[in-house]
């Protein structure tokens, strides 16, 4: 692997009642490195970005041994100083693009005065990149949209913005949480490939939420899988898809909805649901959805954590 540009190691957060929401996720991003985070809904990836970002809710506790991003000890940082970091070093594309852009300021400023309040240039400076960068993610009248309010433009254009917007201020780590969900097909297909296309472009490594297994598949070099709140499996693209280790991944992979199938066939489901109690336990979170659960899944788990490809299970 190339240099280090993320690294985290040991994270936890705790909501106020001490319920453990990720318990002790440690990963590792290489400079140019596309790192692809699965996992159901609840699993913890969300979670895991927003605490990379500094942006947990103030109730939230967050623990963890070492963050570190393109050498600087994201730990020791005052929230101010964190904030700065978005927009800055990390772009952080969010899933929810309504929520995300002030609905009452015009896209020209909002997506300038970050670069300008980063530092990086005067704002006339910052509108001229940001046009450039708006038409490379295939806006056609940049000008029209910097001078639109978010509600004024389609669900795909705002999350152009928000993707032209994370670039603004070339970032080391794009941070990208499910960027394309809310978009129709179409447009999803066009998002996705422009990221990756930006990616090779900029050499920026990036970090991508996504349920879209298929596109993961083909753009990222790691494969990281999450289930309640912890990492479960972790390796190569490869590995992870084609040698699965952990069942929950082996039964992920399983419901990935496959373009050829009949649309009218039910997409098989992961019977169970994620546990949302004590998911700091040492054994097997898994074992009660588990079709190969054994008596020692239900005992702490001896896992050794420096594995290459690694599996948090015992079998
Ligand atoms: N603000 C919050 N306060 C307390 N618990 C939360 C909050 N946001 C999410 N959670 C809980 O944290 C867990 C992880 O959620 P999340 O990271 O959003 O999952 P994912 O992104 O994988 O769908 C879930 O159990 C969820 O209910
Ligand atoms: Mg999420």
């Amino acid at each position: 692997m190339s240099a280090v540009c993320l690294q985290l190691r040991g994270c936890t957060v705790e909501d106020a009642r001490k319920n453990v929401l990720i318990h002790n996720v440690s990963l590792e991003i290489g400079e140019n490195e596309c790192v692809g985070i699965i996992g159901e809904s609840g699993s913890g990836k969300t979670m895991t970005a927003r605490a990379i970002l500094g942006l947990l809710s103030q109730d939230l506790k967050l623990d963890a041994k070492e963050m570190v991003l393109d050498g600087e000890d994201l730990l020791a940082m005052n929230p101010r100083q964190k904030r700065d970091i978005i927009g800055g070093k990390i772009g952080f594309v969010p899933q929810n693009t309504v929520a995300y852009l002030h609905p009452l300021i015009r896209i020209r400023n909002q997506i300038a005065d970050g670069y300008q309040k980063a530092g990086r240039g005067t704002k006339k400076e910052g509108e001229a990149k940001a046009e450039k960068l708006l038409a490379q993610v295939g806006i056609h009248d940049p000008k029209r949209v910097m001078n639109s309010y978010p509600g004024q433009l389609s669900g795909g254009m705002r999350q152009r913005v928000n993707i032209a917007m994370a670039l603004m201020c070339d970032p080391r780590l794009i941070i990208a949480d499910e960027p394309t969900t809310a978009l129709d097909c179409i447009v999803q297909k066009q998002v996705t490939e422009l990221f990756f296309q930006l990616h090779k472009q900029y050499n920026t490594a990036i970090l991508m939420i996504s349920h879209n297994l298929t596109m993961l598949k083909k753009y990222c070099d790691r494969i990281i899988v999450m289930y309640a709140g912890q990492i479960v499996e972790a390796g190569t693209t490869q590995e992870v898809f084609e040698h699965p280790r952990h069942p929950y991944t082996k039964a992920l992979i399983e419901v990935i909805p496959r373009l050829d199938q009949d649309p009218n066939v039910p997409l098989l489901e992961i019977p169970g649901y994620v546990p949302e109690k004590d998911r700091g336990r040492s054994s097997c979170l898994f074992a009660d959805r588990c079709p190969n659960c054994r008596p020692q899944c239900r005992k702490p788990l001896q896992i050794n954590e420096a594995q290459a490809h690694f599996s948090r299970c015992v079998m």
